[in-house]
């Protein structure tokens, strides 16, 4: 056999729909797993009968790579990365090209970057989303490093990639760790969408006693709409129509309330508060999540706060599509993207990564979990002004927060009263008003960091550092 277009280091369910992907357009390609049991496998199952070989070493599996070579690694983030760099490197030669297709810390990734291309070896950092359906069908792809390396796995990439209307879901990104930068605040963003999602539903179930049926239905309502249609809307109305097989009820209501959060949720709000970036409705969803977790302090919290709990109140009617409901989650979506992308920008600007918002929106708009309509709106808010600082300043955007904020306002009031925590739309909220504050409480923070510490006031009226003796 002639030598194969692609290799893949890793046979996890992504790598392995990855590779099939590659194949079914028309890349030949060899695995490597580190248990050769798991590579015999995999050919002897999904990937018989296709143009795909296996290699019994990184040796073998090198030697049977076209140059220049392109290897895609789908393994652990972290030190597995750095071992099957150090242990594959000795078996490459100048311009073959390394991919990490996984979620790794984007720092290091700028430093891989950096140091591979030092030994004259091409390296991508590539944010991958989509899940594993989305790895086998096409998923959306935010690939990082040098143009260089970038322009060396276009083609391919572009066949691999989810398709819309505009073109393929995958672009050069920027150098170094911008890839896997995007690919975290992509994650964050789903952080957020999820738990609004979750708030809506407990909601609709504690306010109104709805059942997964009459909630499924609402959210199918949503999907018909510009502002809400969305992969996430759609799962989440599929989640409350399954039943249990064992007693016909709701499965979700047996499934147990907590839920983690691995690296890239967290890392989007670390990366926030370092660059600050006021990021509220992500972080009250990774919050939400660390809550979750503690499962047994909130059990014994229940039994021993009262409090007030006024029930009902109006969260709308299915014949209205719970119409304040419906803006609350369509504000906080909103608000979750904003919050990202104005990441992005502030991170483009800091590690001088030159990010184009509308391509980022663009490549979301397919295959990866945050895709939705809304995306097509924001694409064109960046494209007519490449320079906006936030969503919330694009016309369309501003329309929509003036029309829906009362709604907002109303179900984060109604929910405060009947005790039921709404993390994501409360910081929506605050957000949102701080947005339209101009003038803020913190001159009165300043006034007590000059009394206590001496560190001195500017003045609205004067220029210069002004310091008071506050204290007689
Ligand atoms: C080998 O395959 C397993 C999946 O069975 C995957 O988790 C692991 O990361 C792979 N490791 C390497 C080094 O190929
Ligand atoms: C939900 O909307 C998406 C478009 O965002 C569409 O592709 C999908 O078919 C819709 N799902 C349902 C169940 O109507
Ligand atoms: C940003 O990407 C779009 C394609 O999505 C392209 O049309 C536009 O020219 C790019 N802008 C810059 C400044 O490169």
């Amino acid at each position: 056999m002639s030598k194969a277009h692609f290799g893949l280091i890793g046979l996890g369910v992504m790598g392995e729909n990855l590779i099939l992907n590659a194949e079914r357009n028309g890349f030949s390609s060899v695995v490597y797993n580190r248990t050769y049991a798991k590579t015999e496998a995999f050919l002897a199952g999904r990937g018989s009968g296709k143009q795909i070989i296996g290699a019994t070493s990184l040796q073998d599996f090198v030697n049977k790579l076209e140059r220049p070579r392109r290897i895609l690694m789908m393994i652990k983030a972290g030190q597995p990365i750095d071992d099957t760099i150090n242990a594959i490197s000795l078996y490459l030669e100048e311009g073959d090209l390394l991919i990490d297709g996984g979620n790794s810390l984007y720092t290091d990734t700028e430093r891989r970057v950096i140091e591979l291309e030092q030994k004259r070896f091409g390296y991508i950092g590539m944010g991958i989303s989509g899940g594993a359906k989305g790895a086998l069908e096409g998923p959306s792809m935010m690939p990082g490093g040098t143009r260089q390396a970038y322009e060396d796995v276009k083609d391919l990439l572009y066949k691999m990639a989810a398709q819309v209307e505009d073109g393929p879901c995958v672009a050069y990104i920027g150098p170094r760790g911008a890839g896997h930068f995007v690919k975290t605040v992509h994650n964050g963003i789903e952080y957020g969408i999820e738990q609004i999602l979750a708030e809506a539903y407990d909601l609709m179930k504690r306010v109104d006693g709805m059942n997964g049926e009459q909630m499924a239905k609402i959210l199918d309502a949503w999907n018909e709409t510009e502002e809400l249609s969305s992969y996430l809307v759609e799962i989440t109305s599929a989640c409350l129509k399954t039943k249990d097989p064992g007693d016909g009820s709701d499965l979700v209501e047996k499934i147990v309330d907590k839920a983690g959060q691995k690296g890239t949720g967290l890392w989007t709000v670390i990366s926030a508060l370092e660059m600050g970036v006021p990021v509220p409705t992500i972080y009250a969803s990774l919050n939400g999540r660390v809550m979750s977790s503690m499962k047994d302090e909130r059990t014994l919290g229940e039994s021993i706060f009262g409090g007030p709990i006024v029930l009902p109140f109006d969260i709308g009617n299915p014949s209205n599509n719970m119409q304040p409901l419906e803006d609350a989650c369509v504000l906080a979506c909103m608000a979750s993207y904003a919050q990202g992308l104005a990441l992005l920008v502030e991170a483009s600007r800091l590690h001088e990564y030159n990010l184009n918002m509308s391509s980022i929106a663009q490549i979301w708009k397919g295959g990866c979990i945050i895709r939705s309509r809304l995306l097509k709106r924001i694409q064109d808010a960046y494209t007519s002004n490449p320079s906006l600082t936030n969503l919330v300043f694009d016309p369309w955007f501003t329309k929509q927060i003036n029309k829906r904020l009362p709604g907002l306002a109303s179900v984060v009031a109604g929910a405060s009263k009947a005790g039921i925590p709404t993390p994501c739309f409360s910081a929506t909220l605050d957000y949102i008003n701080s947005y339209r504050t101009s003038r803020l409480p913190q001159n009165l923070v300043q006034a007590m960091r000059d009394c206590f510490g001496a560190h001195t006031y500017e003045r609205i009226d004067q220029k210069g550092n002004f310091h008071t003796e506050w204290i007689q």
